[in-house]
Parts: C-alpha cells; structure tokens; sequence
C-alpha cells in the first residue's frame, strides 16, 4: 500500500474512487462541496432524495458523476453533524477502509482528513485516516491451504487530499500511521497463526528477524540462562511442555544514552491448556492467542523503528506453552521465584502471572523510567468490561492517566480497576510467601495484586487484554491491540522527550 498526501480538491481527479463526507440531512464537506459543484449539483440531489443514510458510517456508490474525472464517489455520511464526533469518525473511517480495501478500484483519492473532528486536529485525522485503511489490508492466509482467497482487487495507491498546506508534520503523521498499521499486522499474524506453529522459538525467530531488519538489538535467553537468573517461577510453567521456553529481550536505541527507557513486557504463552488444571475443551482453540501480549509488544517494535522515535524502549517476552505434560506442575507444589519470593501454585490454568512475575524482576536491570506489562490475563477482565477497553492497572496514578489518554487518543481504549492492598490478602498462602490464586471475586485485581508485588522497583502499569486482543465467532481472529494504544504512548513519550 502505497499513501501520500496532498493540497487540493478532487473534481479533476483521474482515479479509481473518491471518497468525500457529507452529514446528515445533505451539509457537504468541502471536498464534497467541489464534487458536487463540478456535477452541476448532482451529488447533493442524489443525497437530497435520501440515497445516503443518516447513520454515520453509510455508504453511497455513484459511478461516472458528470463533470468528474473519476470512475466512483464513494460519499460517506458522519451522521448528524451536532452530534459529530470521534465515535461517528470511526464509524465512517471503518466502513471506508473496508469499502476501498475490497472493492474494484486500485486507486483512490480520500477527502476526509478536513473533516473536523471537535478536539482534534489535522495530523491526527491524517494519522487515524491511513491507519484506518492500512490495517483493513491485512487477512490472514498462511495456513488457509486451497481456502485461501483469490487475489482481489482494493487499493493500493491511496491519495489523501486536504485544502490545507502539506507540511511535515502531515507527512510524518501519513508515515506513522502506516507503520502502526504495520505493527497491528504483524500482531494480528503471530496471534492468528496457530500454536504449532508459533511456538516459543517461533516467537524469538520473529524477533530476531525484526531486530535484524529494523536495526535494534536482541538477545534471547535460553532455559539453562533462565535457570542461572533463577527464574524458577518462569520455568515452573514450561516444565510440562517439548516446546523449549524462550527469554526474548528487544532494545531499541532511539534516545540519548543516559535517557531511561520504556520496558514493555507481553506474556507469550504460544498455548495455554492449563496445564495440570486443564481448561474445559469448549473454545480451548482459542487459547493460542494467549501470546497476543507478546505479539504487541512485537508489533508496537515493529512501528516504533520505522517511526524512529527518539526514546528508549525494552521489550522483554516470556515464551512458553502451559501444557500438562508429565513433569509438568501440579497444584500445591512451591516454586521460588528470581525474586527471591516463594510461590505455591494452587491452579496451573493462572501461568500467565508466573512467567511475567520473573520477566518484570529482570525488567529492573534496565533502570525503567516505567513498565508496561500486557498479557491475556485473566477471562474475569471480559467478565467485568466485555471486549470493548483493556482492563487497566497502575502502581501511579500519573501513568495510569498517561495511559487512558493514548487509549482515547488512539481508539483503542483502557480502563482502569483498582489496585488496592486491602484485595492483597486474598493472596495468603499457608505455604509459600504468596499463592498464584486469589479465589471467585475480583479475579483481574488479584492477578494484577499478584504483579505487583514484583514491581515495587519502578512505575508500573498492567493491561490486561484478553478482552480485546481477538474476537471469537465468524470472524474470529486477532485485532492487533492494543498496538495503537502502546505506539501512541511512545508517540507522546517521544513528543514530550521523556523515557
Ligand atoms: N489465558 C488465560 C486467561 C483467559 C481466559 C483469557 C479466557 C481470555 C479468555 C489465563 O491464563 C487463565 O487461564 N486465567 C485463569 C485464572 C484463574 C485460574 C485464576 C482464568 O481467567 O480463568
Ligand atoms: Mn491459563
Ligand atoms: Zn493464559
């Protein structure tokens, strides 16, 4: 896929499709406006006769409109315009992307980015604009065999046109919001492909590729180098599987060498059958996107060097499968952790917190300005929120707000549940300094209690996404989350000069 940018408006344009705004009850954008000058009004009464629903997001095809160069306007409706806003936008940059992404034309001119969104501004409309429409790109072929699709028609060349002066900040925010649309392919790929396939080595492979191409280090520690650091709590999980464990740590060197860097941290469980506390079969398929935090924290390095943003970002990775293989964990047994904490595992099923607990002690090497931890968590986090936002939890309040804001920001939104040491004690263990299980209630608050007690070194946030990392049903497959929420992070870290 190919973007750029430019100033003018589209009447003369020789292109496959046009796509143009107008909200409801026929007020055209500008863009629009020319079109529809240009056919002598024939867009506007078309629009008049009431061709184009009121409902933001609502699509009127028109081929061959008199007085244009192109074969197709696409008119979008934004919905009514006193209740215009970054809902009704993405409503209407979703059912464009997927308009231009599957259907005949190669080329189109997208007037849209004009479109004044309350509180936001031209850079960000250009940004969200060419995300929108470089992630509806993606689909997932590689093992689809004799399924797998023709090769279609879609865009490949998109034009995006605004009456403003292009400067480089329009520039920039085209180039970025391509690369985050990269970042969430590669996402969505490593979570859709299938647990035989992206195993643990799989995982550190991809990293070491994307470290190679894109110019950042990465090391990937093996089980002996786990057993030297102690990462008896990591390793607890991958005893029950063939499939070796995988340390996989990213650093990317964009800022000063004195500035602290941003540490992400993604559970990358390749398969999570539960182990010995085997999970029922219904769905169970569904747990080899129990990586996706792992494969955001990928994706998120992925945009962040074709952005180049000057910061410094850590990515750290525990890869391993949870399987209930003969020398697998059993409930009631005692690990001890690099921390240096005891931990009796009362359910094998809650190994997610177990690999990160060791990952976030050897985040602390790296002499973090923050941590962000990101994991499919816990099922009781889409009980609580549905799949709409990622469940957040903070250490700080500062970074907690950081975070909801680059959620906003970005669409891709988080909320926060507390973090408070009164659910601490439902983590008692008669055995061990600390249980893995924290009982019925609260079940995402106790899996973050349980992190956080091993990120007392630094400020830490915790998403939890196993609400928004996939959908299930007939389009099941992974949505490249939270990327978009992580890059925008960096985006303001880099603007703000801070990590
Ligand atoms: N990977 C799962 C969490 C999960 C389950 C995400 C379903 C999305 C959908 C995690 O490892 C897990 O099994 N958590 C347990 C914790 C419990 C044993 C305390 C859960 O949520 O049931
Ligand atoms: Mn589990
Ligand atoms: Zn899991």
């Amino acid at each position: 896929m190919e973007f750029t940018i430019k100033t003018g408006t589209p009447e003369k344009l020789d292109t496959g499709t046009v796509v143009v705004a107008s909200f409801a009850g026929g007020k055209l954008t500008p863009a629009a406006a020319a079109l529809d000058k240009a056919s002598k009004g024939k867009l506007s009464t078309v629009i008049a006769r009431g061709d184009l629903d009121d409902k933001a997001g609502a699509l009127l095809v028109l081929h061959d409109l008199p007085g244009t160069a192109c074969e197709r306007v696409i008119a979008v409706s934004l919905g009514k315009q006193d209740e215009f806003g970054e809902r009704a936008w993405r409503d209407a940059l979703a059912a464009i992307a997927k308009a231009l992404t599957s259907g005949p034309a190669a080329s189109a001119a997208v007037c849209l980015a004009d479109t004044e969104v309350p509180g936001r501004d031209l850079a960000w409309s250009v940004l969200q604009l060419t995300r929108a429409i470089g992630e509806a790109t993606y689909r997932y072929q590689t093992t689809r065999g004799k399924a797998k699709d023709e090769p279609r028609g879609g865009v490949t060349q998109v034009l995006i046109l605004t009456t403003s002066k292009v400067n480089t900040e329009l520039e920039t925010a085209l180039a970025n919001g391509q690369a985050i649309a990269e970042g969430m392919a590669l996402a969505k790929e490593l979570g859709n492909l299938p647990g035989n396939i992206c195993t643990p080595a799989y995982l550190a492979e991809t990293a070491q590729q994307l470290g190679k191409s894109l110019k950042f280090k990465v090391e990937v520690l093996e089980q002996k180098d786990m057993e030297k650091l102690g990462m008896g709590s990591l390793l607890s999980v991958a005893r029950g599987s063939r499939q070796p464990p995988k340390l996989i740590v990213m650093q990317y060197k964009g800022g000063k060498a004195k500035d602290k860097p941003v540490v992400l941290v993604g559970k990358g469980v390749t398969f999570d059958s539960g182990g010995i506390s085997l999970k029922p079969g219904a769905e169970m398929d569904e747990m080899k996107f129990d990586m996706c935090g792992a494969a955001s924290v990928l994706g998120t390095f992925k945009a962040l060097a074709r952005m180049a943003l000057p910061i410094n970002v850590v990515g750290i990775i525990p890869a391993t499968e949870n399987m209930p293989g003969g020398s697998a964990t059993k409930p009631g047994d005692v690990v001890t952790s690099m921390s240096g904490q005891t931990i009796e595992i009362l359910n094998t099923d809650a190994e997610g917190r177990l690999i990160l607990c060791d990952a976030l002690t050897y985040a602390e090497r790296f002499k973090p300005d923050c941590v962000i931890d990101i994991a499919t968590l816990t099922g009781a986090c889409v009980v609580a929120l549905g799949k709409i936002p990622s469940g957040l939890l903070a250490n700080d309040d500062a970074l907690a707000r950081e975070l909801l804001d680059c959620g906003t920001t970005s669409g891709d939104r988080a909320w926060q549940l507390p973090l408070w040491e009164d659910y601490q004690e439902l983590l008692k263990s008669n055995f061990a300094d600390i249980a893995n299980i924290g009982g019925r209630y609260g079940g995402t608050i106790t899996a973050a209690c349980f992190l956080a007690r091993f990120t007392k070194a630094y400020t830490w946030a915790h998403l939890d996404i196993a609400g928004t990392a996939w959908v299930s049903g007939d389009a099941k497959g992974a949505t490249g989350r939270p990327v978009p929420l992580l890059t925008q992070f960096l985006l303001g870290r880099a603007a703000t000069g801070q990590g």
